[in-house]
């Protein structure tokens, strides 16, 4: 292993519709700036081909804002860790020859990372860290997994979902109740005032630690269908019962997976991770399980939940200690697979 724990390494995230820049400082985050994409709103979902333009119009600006906030100058950087995949390659590619293109004008190593890894690696951001072995639910709005993690850089999936991504659950099933992209945030709200009873929806029962969510979506849709025909404002006139219900039927669904893999494993170090571990009531599950069972619980603060670069510099100070370096020949991958 490498020590770098003395070192400045730039981080650099753009696999969806984020463009972000982070300054670690050894091993602290010194800066951590997003450029947020309003544009896709109007469409009810990411648009590619506008993500890669804005990614284009952003990159500069915020390493430029993560570098000056840092106090750092860019020739003062010893690595540059960036976004090689998974994720919209158009998006992907701004941010990855952008790296590359400072490796080779700044002659620092170039570290790829792992947009799911990196999710994972952002509990390791703050002082209190997980012990090994861990485990966390990865929950955004590409994946859902268990990751049984027992060292660094080591980790074993030991459960996945089979088709949708619970975050793209919670966009899908917001957009059917008339709210803007992405509707998870907005459920998350509007749920604090509703009936999480109120309404019943089906999960798909699938096997052991895997998860489905493509039955739930069927399922709010054929709900949704029926109440209208009775009354056409029912989803207006029950927005918040509607979003609680929601809420509460996949963070159950979630908990019970991961209660699952927790027996199964005996592993007490358990973390949430990705866009959905910003939802109140998964937290809050998370926090209570944890305490019920005598369980370390590792919640990400907010800022580390939703794609950010603060976890792509931190997974690649971890694979930089590893000696895990990139090429400038490497190239982005859209999928894991
Ligand atoms: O990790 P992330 O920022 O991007 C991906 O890697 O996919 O996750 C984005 C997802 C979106 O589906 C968004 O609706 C969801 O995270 N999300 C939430 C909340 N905040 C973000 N879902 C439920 N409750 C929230 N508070
Ligand atoms: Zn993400």
């Amino acid at each position: 292993m490498n020590n770098n724990s003395q070192s400045i390494i730039l981080g650099i995230e753009s696999s969806c519709d984020d463009t972000a820049a982070a300054v670690l400082i050894n091993g602290k985050i010194r800066s951590n700036h997003i450029a947020s994409q309003e544009v896709h709103a109007q469409f009810g979902g990411v648009v590619p081909e506008w993500a890669s333009r804005k990614h284009q119009q952003n990159i500069i600006p915020v390493v430029d804002l993560a570098l000056k906030n840092a106090g750092v100058d860019i020739s003062e950087l010893d690595a540059i860790a960036c976004t090689q995949g998974p994720g919209l390659l158009g998006s992907l590619l701004v941010g990855h020859t952008f790296a590359k293109g400072l490796s080779l004008a700044l002659n620092k190593p170039l570290i790829n990372v792992n947009h799911i890894e990196a999710h994972i690696w952002s509990h390791f951001i703050e002082d209190e860290k997980p012990e090994f072995p861990f485990l966390c639910l990865l929950v955004s709005g590409g994946h859902t997994q268990i990751v049984k993690i027992t060292d660094y850089g080591q980790s074993e999936i030991i459960g996945t979902t089979l088709d949708d991504a619970v975050g793209e659950a919670f966009d899908k099933a917001g957009k059917m109740f008339g709210l803007p992209y992405p509707a998870g945030p907005e459920i998350d709200k509007l749920a604090q005032k509703g009936d999480p009873n109120k309404f019943s929806f089906s999960t798909s029962s699938v096997g052991d630690l895997d998860f489905s969510f493509s039955g739930l979506k069927t399922s709010v849709l054929y709900f949704l269908q029926a109440q209208k025909k009775v009354d056409p404002d029912f989803v207006e006139k029950n927005s918040f019962d509607l979003c609680a219900s929601l809420q509460h039927t996949i963070v159950s669904y979630l908990m019970s997976k991961l209660m699952k893999a927790v027996e199964q494993t005996g592993i007490k170090q358990i973390g949430i991770a990705g866009g959905v571990a910003a939802n109140s009531a998964l937290r809050s599950a998370l926090e209570s399980y944890a305490a019920e069972i005598d369980a370390q619980a590792f919640i990400p603060k907010f800022e580390y939940c939703t794609d950010n670069a603060a976890m792509i510099a931190k997974a690649g100070e971890i694979k930089w200690a590893k000696n895990e370096l990139g090429t400038l020949r490497d190239i982005c991958y859209a999928r894991n697979d």
